[in-house]
């Protein structure tokens, strides 16, 4: 039975507001979601004021700024800066994305609230726990299956084939997608979500590969593939543009061809 409400423990309550930068014109307003284990008590917001002219350009440079010059304990992940890893996404303004690429000047006026994703457990801070997530995508086996002996060289692709994985090879593992569908939502453990089936799709249809009748086999019950509603809110966050609710329509009329 899906719990409509947050527990008492997960509510999130005011927290502290740190001073404003001195000196500063430029100031823009800043709700951070805040959680410690080791600290008794709920999570909180806080509420930091940020000297635009000092920060940078992008939300990772916001908390960066906050880390560096007001609260060392703000605790977020990030790797690249360049929008390939996937390990700052977060929730920002309302919405799933990566901090590194998200610009300001995409942002609504007025406070910018910044959370982490969605519906999964929190670790500390903006970090969230992707357990079940890479579990997932370990589950639809990303990589190539072969029976035939290898080559010698490298496995042989046709340009045309090769095509057929654009939009679906780019995938960073952001996990946007799958925390922001509301089926993810309330079967995350037996629905694949999103990103999972982008990922169990672009191996469907590689050439090179000979598991399509074992991969679909591992999708067919009803929660793994059919639990997408098609929603669209993957489509909507995707910050590389991908289109994940399209991938798995693909699967589900691959199941269909395979019994027809
Ligand atoms: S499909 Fe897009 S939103 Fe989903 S995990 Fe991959 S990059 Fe992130
Ligand atoms: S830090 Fe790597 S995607 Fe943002």
């Amino acid at each position: 039975m899906v719990q409509l409400t947050l527990p008492q423990n997960s509510k999130v309550q005011k927290g502290k507001t740190w001073p404003k930068p001195q000196g500063a014109t430029n100031l823009r307003e800043f709700r951070i979601y805040r959680y410690s284990p080791e600290e008794k008590g709920n999570p909180r917001w806080d509420t930091y004021w940020v000297d635009m002219d000092k920060a940078g350009t992008m939300i990772l440079d916001v908390l960066f700024y906050i880390k560096n010059t007001i609260d060392p304990t703000l605790a977020f992940r990030r790797s690249c800066r360049e929008g390939v890893c996937g390990s700052c996404a977060m929730n920002i303004a309302g919405r799933n994305t990566i901090a590194c690429t998200k610009g300001f000047d995409d942002l609504p006026g007025g406070v910018i609230s910044i959370s982490p994703l969605p519906h999964l457990p929190v670790i500390r801070d903006l970090i969230p726990d992707l357990t079940n997530f890479y579990a997932q995508h370990a589950y639809v086996q990303p990589y190539l299956k072969t029976d035939s002996p290898t080559p010698e060289k490298e496995w042989r692709q046709s340009e045309e084939d090769r095509t057929k994985l654009d939009g679906l090879y780019e995938c960073i593992l952001c996990a946007s997608c799958s925390t922001s569908c509301p089926s993810y939502w309330w079967n995350g453990e037996k629905y694949l979500g999103p990103a999972a089936l982008l990922q169990a799709y672009r191996w469907l249809i590689d050439s090179r590969d000979e598991a399509t009748g074992e991969r679909l086999d591992d999708l067919e019950d009803p929660f793994k593939l059919y639990r997408c509603h098609t929603i669209m809110n993957c489509a909507q966050v995707c910050p590389k543009g991908l289109n994940p609710a399209q991938a798995i329509a693909k699967i589900k009329h691959m199941m269909v061809e395979r019994v027809s």
